[in-house]
């Protein structure tokens, strides 16, 4: 099957979950859109008021904004692909609980396999998570790091969250420069993922603090 018939599977999954309780109070499921090659996958939260009445990931003001930070380094919409922790919107927005993050797993799981991305943007502490479970959103924002997830390996950015963005200015103006600096940061890990230049040992160094082996 080819990648659009695949996604729009789990597209088909994400409307019929009944694994957590979201579905009763959502009006419409949220699994993701973009493009289906994208060598970028961006990861946000959970579907909010007009995701959740559209069906669209980030297609509010925190959508706006995105776009706009997109289109300062050259991409839009169609050149990557969007998709949310939860695919179904917590009741007043809430932040999604552990249970809720578990049961919607699998469909972010198979999204990302089956587009197969070159790097992995997170935009949140949530998303960021997943990926990178000691991270810390102040301290991490806009490092890449080469992570392996489900066998493969990713390069992976965790970034601030633009809801976050646009409630204080300074994490704007960091949002902003993270994106900026973005490309960069994907071409740099490249090389290392392709075996161009050997891992800085700083990260082997991280990673053993993160197993509490120093
Ligand atoms: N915030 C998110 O994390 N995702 C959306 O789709 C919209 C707002």
């Amino acid at each position: 099957m080819e990648k659009e018939e695949l996604l729009k599977e789990v597209d088909k999954k994400v409307a019929a979950c009944r694994k957590c309780p979201l579905y009763k109070t959502a009006t419409n499921p949220v699994p993701g859109n973009g493009n289906f090659e994208a060598e970028i996958i961006f990861i946000g939260e959970a579907p909010g008021f007009h995701e959740d009445q559209r069906g669209i990931p980030f297609c509010g003001a925190a959508g706006k904004l995105l776009d706009r930070l997109l289109s300062s380094i050259g991409l839009d919409r169609s050149k990557v692909y969007v998709a949310n922790m939860l695919k179904h919107r917590p009741p007043n927005n809430r932040d999604p609980s552990l249970e809720e993050m578990e049961a919607c797993r699998e469909y972010l799981d198979e999204q990302i396999k089956i587009i197969n991305p070159k790097a992995i943007v997170t935009l949140g502490r949530f998303s960021m998570v997943k990926f990178y479970p000691f991270g810390k959103i102040s301290a991490d924002h806009g490092k890449g790091k080469i992570v392996e997830y489900n066998g493969r390996k990713y390069i992976f950015i965790p970034m601030y969250h633009p809801a976050a963005a646009l409630r204080a200015g300074a994490v704007d103006a960091q949002l902003r420069e993270d994106f900026i600096k973005m490309p960069e940061e994907i071409k740099r890990l490249e090389k290392i993922i392709n075996g161009v230049v050997e891992v800085p040992i700083k990260q082997e160094e991280e990673k053993e603090e993160q197993l509490g082996l120093i």
